[in-house]
């Protein structure tokens, strides 16, 4: 594997040694990307990823180089193949946040550096990456785990289906009629054998007994013209305390932010003491270090080893 562009991309066990990685990354003084650069190219907004991808590549011995849709025109001032070929030539990895997520295949086929997805309108796998790492620090990512997802099924969600595919979570979807998930995706999950997926419209059959319950926007980058559409559809699913009763009582608020707090969710739930957001936020940045180390030492060779061999590793 070249790419990280889903996380199917990943069998089940590197899905393991990608949270072992990144365990020890917090502490290990290895420097993988010593001496190499990261192209990073942003068409939408972004904090979180811009930043977390930004810092661990200087922690891990690299050097970013930031591009914004307005400086480099991808796929209007230039080619998508086209400018994987150049950045290829000065870059060792490339990391991308597009508005297609067909823009990202083409810029993998093209280049001859790995490419990570940084959110596209079909996925977001760094983010769901680290929010089952979150789920895995707070005890929570056991077989049957429920995590329900009350909302659009959008990116994210489409996200979450990837995971079930190869980890055996239980998730449940709870979205309006008209926002369903992938079509595709929906099908890898369901007929995986690994998790079990459900997709349901009322809000409170589906948050009861959940170990997770997860938010995201309702209206997610570039479609604010549906925006005030889309808070009459979704109106009824809003995560409030009300809704998060039905949860198990110990079950953990999560969100990839950035929140539209009084919308999707209401500030009592985020700021509560079962909410993990920042945690969340965080473990971006460990994961998506784990994630470049990783793609690093498979495309690059073996100068460095980061991945602990399965014999040493730790029983889970
Ligand atoms: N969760 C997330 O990807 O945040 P940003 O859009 O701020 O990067
Ligand atoms: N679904 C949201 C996620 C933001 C991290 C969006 O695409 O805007």
């Amino acid at each position: 594997m070249k790419d990280f562009l889903s996380i199917l991309d990943f069998a089940t066990e590197e899905i393991w040694e990608i949270f072992e990685l990144a365990d020890r990354l917090k502490y290990d003084a290895s420097k993988p990307l010593a001496g190499k650069t990261v192209a990073m190219i942003f068409q939408k907004p972004s904090l979180r990823t811009r930043v977390s991808f930004e810092a661990g590549v200087v922690q891990l011995g690299g050097h970013p180089v930031c591009l914004s849709q307005e400086s480099i025109g991808l796929g209007k001032r230039e080619s998508v193949a086209d400018v994987a070929r150049v950045l290829s030539r000065y870059n060792d990895l490339i990391v991308a946040r597009v508005f297609e997520h067909d823009d990202l295949i083409e810029m993998a086929r093209h280049a001859s550096v790995p490419v990570i997805n940084a959110l596209s309108d079909l996925s977001h796998p760094c983010q769901v990456l680290a929010d089952a790492y979150t789920m895995r620090q707070r005890g929570k990512l056991f077989e049957g785990a429920k995590v329900v997802f009350v909302g659009d099924g959008n990116n994210v969600a489409n996200s979450w289906l990837e995971l079930a595919a190869r980890l055996p979570i239980h998730f449940v979807l709870a979205s309006p009629k008209g926002y369903a998930p992938n079509a595709e995706l929906l099908r890898i999950a369901t007929s995986s054998g690994v998790g079990k997926v459900e997709i349901v419209h009322n809000p409170q059959a589906a948050v009861w007994d959940a170990d997770v319950v997860y938010g995201d926007v309702w209206t997610s980058m570039g479609q604010e013209a549906e925006s005030e559409t889309r808070k009459r559809d979704f109106a009824s699913y809003q995560i409030n305390a009300d809704l998060m009763r039905y949860a198990k009582p110990d079950a953990i608020f999560m969100h990839c932010l950035p929140a539209r707090r009084g919308e999707e969710v209401t500030d009592e739930v985020i700021d509560s003491p079962q909410s993990v957001v920042f945690d969340q936020a965080e473990n971006r940045l460990h994961v998506q270090k784990a994630i470049m180390a990783k793609l690093v030492e498979q495309h690059y060779a073996p100068a460095f080893s980061p991945t602990p061999k399965a014999k040493n590793r730790k029983k889970r």
